[in-house]
Parts: structure tokens; C-alpha cells; sequence
């Protein structure tokens, strides 16, 4: 059985996000997407672990081999404690790839055992991210078509903005 951990901060899934992991459940036996506790940046998130693992499990209600988790500290740590060996993250535009590239190696050299493999999105999600998805939803922009429906409905009700629609551009004054 080859598991497949998932990592990420998930805040809220995307549509990339899920692209990855449908991709990811069709290579390997099961995929756990396993969702970071970050201590330092609590405060700045939009929604909590447990809210983001629920959205999750909606979004991949679907797909029978994907599991969800926590994970604090080291991701090198969580997956020795799990005894995994392949980390799966999504690759979009070049942009991304200096700063997997990094995390890559110096997972493999916190665990040499874990072997990081790359996936890509389908081109339509190259440009989708949970960051712009967050500003754009908290400006009461249209997010329902780069987000699960799961993802739009907290979204919604996180920034009614966005369910009320957008405020007709205002411009600013001076
Ligand atoms: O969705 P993100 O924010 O791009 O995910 C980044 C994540 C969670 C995979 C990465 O920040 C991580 O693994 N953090 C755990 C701490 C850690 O192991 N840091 C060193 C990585 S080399």
C-alpha cells in the first residue's frame, strides 16, 4: 500500500488544490491531505483547522481513497511518525518552483526516506491561489468558479460582502 501525504495550509481549498489531489488519488493507493497547525500565523488565517478539514472532506466527499489529518512541527516528523514516504505538492506557474524546490530538498535531508513528487494542475488553475481567493472574496467578489462549492459556501458566510455581491466599484476619494 503506497500512501501519498497531501500537505498544505488549505486555507480554504481551491480548485487547484483539489485537481492535485484527484490526480494524486488516481496514482497512488491512498492520499492523506493533511492540513498545517501553524502557531505563528494564527490570527491572520480565515478559517480554523477544523473548519478547513471539514471544507475538505466535502470537497473530496467523492473520492473514497482520500483521507484528511493535522500536522504540527516538521512535516519531515509528521511524515516519519506516519510512516509515509511520498509528499505530494502541486506545482503552478515557475514561480512556485524556487521555493518547492527548497522545501523538497531539505525535507529529503530532515528525512531521507520521503521522496517529494510533483503534480500539475490543470492549466485552468495555474493562476488560482487560497491568498487570492481570500482577497477576492473578502471584497465580495465571485470566487464559486476556482473553489469547491464547499470552499464558496464558508467563504460566503465568512464575508457577506460576497453574498450580498460586489459593491459596484465605489471609486475611492483622493
Ligand atoms: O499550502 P502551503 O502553505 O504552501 O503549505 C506549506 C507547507 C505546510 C507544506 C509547509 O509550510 C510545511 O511543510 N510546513 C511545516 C513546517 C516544516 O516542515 N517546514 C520546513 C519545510 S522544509
Amino acid at each position: 500500500m503506497q500512501e501519498a501525504v497531501c500537505p498544505g495550509s488549505f486555507d480554504p481549498i481551491t480548485n487547484g488544490h483539489l485537481d492535485v489531489i484527484t490526480r494524486a488519488s488516481r496514482i497512488f493507493d491512498s492520499v492523506c491531505v493533511a492540513v498545517m497547525e501553524n502557531r505563528s500565523k494564527r490570527g491572520s488565517e480565515v478559517f480554523t483547522v477544523d473548519e478547513r478539514i471539514a471544507i475538505i472532506r466535502e470537497a473530496t466527499g467523492h473520492l473514497p481513497n482520500v483521507t484528511t489529518d493535522r500536522f504540527h512541527g516538521l512535516l519531515a516528523d509528521y511524515m516519519a511518525a506516519r510512516g509515509s514516504k511520498v509528499i505530494v505538492r502541486g506545482l503552478r506557474a515557475l514561480s512556485d518552483f524556487e521555493y518547492e524546490l527548497q522545501m523538497a530538498h531539505l525535507n529529503r535531508q530532515l528525512n531521507p526516506s520521503v521522496e517529494t513528487v510533483f503534480i500539475m494542475a490543470a492549466a485552468r488553475w495555474q493562476f488560482v491561489s487560497s491568498s487570492m481567493v481570500r482577497e477576492i472574496a473578502s471584497y465580495g467578489g465571485d470566487v464559486s468558479k476556482i473553489v469547491p462549492p464547499a470552499s464558496a459556501a464558508a467563504l460566503q458566510s465568512r464575508f457577506p460582502a460576497m453574498a450580498q455581491g460586489r459593491q459596484k466599484g465605489a471609486p475611492g476619494r483622493g
